[in-house]
C-alpha cells in the first residue's frame, strides 16, 4: 500500500490508507461542497420553517382576538336592532289602531297592490272548505280575504287581542255579510282556537310582537291538524 501510494505521489504524511485513497480522487471537492450545501440548506429549512409556524401561531392569535371582538360587537347590534325593531313595531301598531275607518280602507286598497295574497293563500295551502285562522287580524285584511276564498261556513278565525279591534273586526264582518268567519278575542299567549282542527293559521305582521310566542306556538300546534301549516308573514 504504501509504495503504490508513492506511486501516486498525492497522499499525504499521517492519513489512513482509507482517507488517501479518497482525497485521491477528483470527487473529493464536489463532495465536499455538497455536504456543505446540504447543511446550509437544511439549517435554513429549519429556520424557516420555525419561523414560519410562529408565524401562523401569531397570526391566528390575532385573527382569533379580532373575532372575537367582531363577535362582541355582532352580538351587541343584534341587541340594539332587536330594540329598534320592537320600538318601530310599537309605532306601527300604535297609528295602526288610530286608524279610521276611511284611512283602513285607503291602507287596504294600497295593500291589495302589494300583499302578494295568492302567495300567501298558496304558502297556507288554501282551497274551497280549508278551515284557517288570522292570527292578529287586526282589521281583518287577511281574515276577509280568505272568508271569500274558501267559501264555506265558519271556516275562518280572525283573532286579536285587542278588544277595540276585534269589536271593528266583527263590525266589518257583518256590514260585509259575510258569514263563515267566526271572529276571536284571544289572549297573549293563548289564542283561544279549537283544537285539531285547523288546516292552516296565518300570522301577518304580528309576531314581532307576541311576547309570549313559545306558549301561543305550542297553542297553535294543538289547533293545527297534523299536516295543518302555520305560515308566518313578517315585514321584521
Ligand atoms: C300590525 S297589526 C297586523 C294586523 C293584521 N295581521 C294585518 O296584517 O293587517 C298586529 C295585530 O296583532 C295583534 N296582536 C298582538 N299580539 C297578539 C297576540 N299575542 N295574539 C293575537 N293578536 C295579537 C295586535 O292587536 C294587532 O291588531
Amino acid at each position: 500500500m504504501h509504495t503504490s501510494s508513492k506511486e501516486d505521489g498525492k497522499h499525504t504524511m499521517g492519513d489512513s490508507n482509507a482517507g488517501k485513497d479518497f482525497q485521491g480522487t477528483n470527487l473529493a471537492k464536489p463532495i465536499a461542497y455538497l455536504g456543505l450545501l446540504v447543511c446550509v440548506v437544511s439549517a435554513s429549512a429549519c429556520r424557516d420553517g420555525r419561523s414560519e409556524l410562529d408565524q401562523l401561531k401569531d397570526k391566528t392569535a390575532r385573527l382569533e382576538e379580532r373575532l372575537k371582538g367582531l363577535e362582541a360587537e355582532r352580538a351587541s347590534l343584534r341587541q340594539e336592532v332587536l330594540h329598534l325593531r320592537e320600538i318601530r313595531g310599537q309605532l306601527i301598531s300604535s297609528s295602526y289602531r288610530k286608524m279610521n275607518p276611511q284611512q283602513v280602507q285607503v291602507m287596504e286598497e294600497k295593500r291589495e297592490k302589494w300583499e302578494k295574497l295568492s302567495e300567501v293563500s298558496q304558502a297556507l295551502g288554501l282551497k274551497r272548505g280549508s278551515i284557517v285562522a288570522d292570527v292578529g287580524a287586526g282589521y281583518g285584511f287577511f281574515a276577509i280575504r280568505f272568508a271569500q276564498m274558501v267559501d264555506s261556513a265558519d271556516h275562518v278565525f280572525g283573532v286579536d287581542t285587542d278588544e277595540e279591534l276585534v269589536r271593528r273586526m266583527k263590525h266589518r264582518i257583518q256590514k260585509l255579510g259575510l258569514r263563515n268567519v267566526q271572529v276571536v278575542l284571544g289572549s297573549t299567549g293563548d289564542p283561544g282556537l279549537p283544537s285539531g282542527l285547523l288546516d292552516a293559521v296565518l300570522i301577518a305582521d304580528t309576531y314581532h310582537e307576541m311576547k309570549e310566542y313559545r306558549s301561543m306556538l305550542s297553542h297553535l300546534r294543538q289547533a293545527l291538524k297534523p299536516d295543518g301549516r302555520l305560515v308566518v308573514l313578517d315585514y321584521f
